[in-house]
């Protein structure tokens, strides 16, 4: 019983010069101070009071023409026989203008892909960037990841992060078609971001 305790003592006692001797190779690595990890207090990073911010742009799907900036780049086999077709992958460079026009002031650009996600139901996986281009917002991005039920009035996505004025990013926008040429494939769609940021 006693020899048992003095073991397990032992072996901790082991174990806690083990972990200060493995600490304090992780702190002086070839002799400098580096610090892997610590807590930092966020407004000496900047961040001061969380905001709300609502934006609103026109994406511009543009498949046909001669500078189309949106193109198929993978499917399946079964792809072309689906009637949803599933499993197409298309990336993006759209305009986001302010108005619905596409001559209408550019705001920045949505850069990534959506790929069709649904078997039975038109259904997309939308996973882009919103790039921003004018007065402070120039550089600064939004991530959006979500599910494009694309035939239905409002779709809801996931602002999963952002950078420069978006760091911290976390949200949600709606999507509504405002125009849509079946025969070209063109569409132009109202983006409205709800935004939580610093
Ligand atoms: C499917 O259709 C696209 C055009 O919509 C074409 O580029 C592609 O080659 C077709 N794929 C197959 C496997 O037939
Ligand atoms: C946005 O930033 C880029 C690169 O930093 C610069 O070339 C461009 O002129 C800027 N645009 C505006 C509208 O400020």
């Amino acid at each position: 019983m006693a020899e048992s305790s003095f073991k397990s003592s032992f072996s901790l006692r082991t174990l806690f010069i083990f972990v200060v001797f493995y600490i304090s190779n992780i702190v002086a690595v070839n002799g400098k101070s580096q610090t892997f990890g610590r807590v930092l207090n966020p407004i000496k990073l900047g961040l001061k009071q969380e905001k709300l911010s609502h934006f609103r742009v026109y994406w511009h799907d543009i498949v046909s023409g001669p500078n189309p900036t949106s193109i198929r780049v993978a499917g399946a086999p079964s792809t072309n026989k689906s009637k949803t077709g599933f499993g197409a992958i298309v990336m993006i460079d759209d305009p986001l203008t302010e108005g619905t026009e596409l001559s209408s002031k550019l705001m920045g650009r949505a850069q990534g892909f959506y790929a069709s996600a649904g078997v039975n139901e038109v259904a997309a996986l939308m996973n882009m960037n919103f790039a921003f281009m004018v007065g402070k917002y120039n550089g600064s991005t939004i991530s959006i990841m979500g599910r494009n039920k694309v035939l239905t009035e409002v779709r809801e996505m996931s602002i999963v992060g952002g950078s420069g004025l978006f760091r911290f990013a976390r949200g949600y926008v709606q999507a509504r078609t405002k125009k849509l040429d079946y025969k070209t494939g063109d569409a132009t769609v109202e983006y409205n971001i709800y935004v939580f940021h610093y």
